[in-house]
C-alpha cells in the first residue's frame, strides 16, 4: 500500500516565526504528516523569514504597502496561494485582516491562532486586555478562519492560571511557550491526517462536530 500523499502547507507570517519554528520542527520529525510548501510574509523584515530560508523553505515576501487597498493585497496573496495547491493555510502570527473574499476561496482549509481564550479578547493587546479586566485565566486558541474577525470555530483552546506576578510580557511569554507551541503543531497534524474537518460551518473532529474546542489535555504524547 502506497502511503497517503503528505498535505501541503503554506504558512502566512509577519513576525519571529516561533510558530512557524514549531510547525517546521514537528514536519521535520514526521509529527505532522506534511510538507511546508511555502512560507509567505507580508513584511519583508519579519524575523521568521531569516529561520524559513535558512531551514530552505521556499519564501515569498508580498509587502501590505505595495498595494493599494486592502483588497488588492488580497488578490495578490491569493494569486500567490493558488499554484501552490495548498491543503491548510496556517496563519501563523499572520497580523492582516482579510476579505471576505479572500477567507471565502480558503475557507475550511485555513487555520489562525490567536493569543487569547476566544471569543474573549478578540484583535490586539490580548495579554493587556486580559489583566484590565482582572482575567483568573489566559491562553490562546486554534480557529478555523471565517470572515468574521477572530470568530470562527474554535478547535483547541490551552489555558493557564494568571499569576499574582504577571504583567503583559510575561503573559506573551506563557502563552507562547505553555500553550501556542504545543496546540498549534497538534491541530495542523490532526488536520493533515484528515482528522479535524471545516463541516457544515463547524469544526468535526474524528466525525463529529465539537460542541466545545479541545484542551490541553487532548494533546497527543508527542504535542505534550
Ligand atoms: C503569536 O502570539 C500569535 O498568537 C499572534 O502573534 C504571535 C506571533 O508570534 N497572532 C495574533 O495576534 C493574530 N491576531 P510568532 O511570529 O513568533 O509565531
Amino acid at each position: 500500500m502506497n502511503a497517503p500523499p503528505l498535505a501541503r502547507l503554506a504558512v502566512l507570517i509577519s513576525g519571529r516565526g516561533r510558530n512557524l519554528m514549531a510547525l517546521h520542527a514537528a514536519v521535520a520529525d514526521g509529527r505532522i504528516p506534511a510538507t511546508i510548501v511555502a512560507v509567505i510574509s507580508n513584511r519583508a523584515d519579519a524575523g521568521g523569514l531569516h529561520f524559513a530560508a535558512e531551514a530552505g523553505l521556499p519564501c515569498f515576501v508580498l509587502p501590505h504597502v505595495d498595494y493599494s487597498d486592502r483588497a488588492a493585497f488580497d488578490r495578490a496573496l491569493a494569486e500567490t496561494l493558488r499554484p501552490l495547491q495548498a491543503d491548510i493555510v496556517v496563519l501563523a502570527g499572520f497580523m492582516r485582516i482579510l476579505t471576505e473574499s479572500f477567507v471565502r476561496e480558503f475557507e475550511g482549509r485555513m487555520l489562525n491562532i490567536h493569543p487569547s481564550l476566544l471569543p474573549r479578547h478578540k484583535g490586539l493587546h490580548t495579554h493587556a486586555s486580559a489583566l484590565r479586566d482582572g482575567d483568573a485565566e489566559h491562553g490562546a486558541t486554534v480557529h478555523f478562519v471565517t470572515p468574521q474577525l477572530d470568530g470562527g470555530p474554535c478547535v483547541i483552546q490551552g489555558k493557564f492560571t494568571i499569576g499574582a506576578h504577571d504583567d503583559a510580557a510575561k503573559l506573551a511569554e506563557r502563552v507562547m511557550d505553555e500553550v501556542e507551541l504545543k496546540i498549534y503543531p497538534q491541530a495542523v497534524a490532526w488536520m493533515a491526517r484528515g482528522e479535524l474537518r471545516f463541516e457544515q460551518g463547524s469544526a468535526a473532529f474524528r466525525g463529529r462536530p465539537l460542541p466545545e474546542p479541545l484542551s490541553l489535555d487532548d494533546l497527543e504524547p508527542g504535542f505534550r
